[in-house]
């Protein structure tokens, strides 16, 4: 097949991007798990291709270790946790909460055996880890999470995400895609049309869009008590880190002055973490503002969500499995005006990986690429941002 101008063009700029062969980024604090799922039973999850093992100690305290045994690679976590120790289910070795060795049963000396161990920082309902340089993990660097502060009521949830976690962000930092794959849960035919403003640092991406007038889907109307009214939905999709992005939501009926709206808003942390280059643990934490004392409203809120989440986790599965099958030499993606973030998103993590990996590369010259430019430039305030 031979590729037309524009389709080649777009190729070319496409190199750019972050995609499924992009390398990890490790010198970033990563959501490790829920809280809840670290417990006295060891727990085995990769993350960022790295095989570790997770319990608590008898302080309550979470261990992160490579789960695979010094000795012969058994996997740690099919091992015993004795104490604060964990002890290798194959020939014995114990492995205190720092990865070192404290007992080889066949012999009297260790000999300075030990796995690594990683640093965890736990917050609300999530434990960070950091998976870079050990002298780089610094906790003032984890990113904020708003929606934990107080008076906020939050829950919070694990999805098994059977793609790359790159994927996953340029979904949230355009959110066209609700008048579509979300047609039936919380997306509104005119969402894909409606205005939006671009933002763009060196570091983050913004995309800010004015849904009004709307009528809100059901998760947000019953509790706003907004049913049947013309409302404002305004939702700002907000790239904070390669580990990160918080949606920023509010709703305000139109009838009504300024001064007289309630403070409605939702804040919702979409939590990519990477498996492999093909899976990601996408954890999910929401908070909201209102209905505070309303626990139905939680259980409403969440099931409504996590349902819409789930057409995202299939939407992206599907997408991954095309490209499995077709990414050759032939590949191309057009990108237009709405992808101005997630492309700025895309070179941003590229550039990092490239950066970790010391292989920084020339970036293709975007501006000669035309074919994957919008038909107007995004802007950041009123500076025109090339895509
Ligand atoms: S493999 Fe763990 S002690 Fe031998
Ligand atoms: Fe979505």
């Amino acid at each position: 097949m031979t590729l037309t101008r524009i389709q080649r063009a777009a190729q070319v700029a496409g190199k750019s991007l972050a995609g499924r062969d992009t390398p990890f980024i490790f010198n970033e604090w990563y959501v490790a798990a829920l809280s809840r799922e670290v417990s006295r039973e060891p727990l085995a999850r990769t993350i960022l291709g790295k095989t570790l093992v997770f319990y608590r100690k008898q302080d309550g305290g979470p261990v992160a270790l490579s789960n695979r045994c010094a000795h012969r690679s058994f996997p740690l976590d099919k091992g015993t946790l004795v104490g604060d120790h964990l002890v290798c289910g194959y020939h014995g070795m114990r492995y205190n909460e720092l990865g070192e060795v404290i007992e080889v049963p066949s012999q009297a000396s260790c000999g300075g055996i030990s796995i690594r161990h990683y640093p965890l920082v736990e917050m609300g309902p999530v434990i960070w880890i950091w998976m870079g340089q050990p002298e780089q993990a610094d906790p003032a660097t984890i990113p904020e999470m708003p929606m934990l502060e107080d008076g906020w009521v939050t829950s919070e949830d694990y999805m098994d995400l059977k793609a790359n976690y790159v994927y996953l962000h340029e979904n949230l930092l355009d959110l066209t895609h609700l008048s579509f794959l979300h047609a039936n849960t919380f997306g509104t035919p005119d969402y894909a049309r409606a205005d939006f403003d671009v933002q763009i640092s060196d570091t983050r991406m913004w995309l800010k869009r004015y849904v009004m007038p709307t009528r809100l889907p059901p998760v947000w109307a019953k509790p706003t008590r907004l049913e049947g009214k013309d409302a404002a939905r305004i939702t700002t999709s907000d790239f904070v880190s390669p580990a990160l992005h918080i949606v920023h939501a509010e709703f305000y009926d139109l009838a009504l002055a300024e001064s007289e709206r309630p403070d409605q808003r939702i804040k919702t942390a979409h939590i990519p973490t990477p498996s492999t280059a093909t899976e990601t643990h996408y954890f999910v934490v929401h908070g909201r503002n209102f209905a505070l004392e309303e626990g139905d409203v939680t259980d409403f809120m969440h099931q409504q969500l996590m349902a819409a989440f789930q057409e995202d986790v299939v939407g992206l599965q599907q997408q991954e499995i095309l490209m499995a099958a077709e990414m050759d030499d032939n590949y191309f993606e057009i990108s237009v005006k709405s992808d101005a973030a997630s492309v700025a998103m895309r070179r941003y993590i590229k550039r990092r990986a490239n950066e970790e990996q010391g292989l920084i590369t020339t970036d293709a010259p975007a501006s000669s690429t035309a074919p994957t430019a919008p038909a107007a430039p995004a802007t950041v305030g009123n500076i025109p941002v090339p895509v």
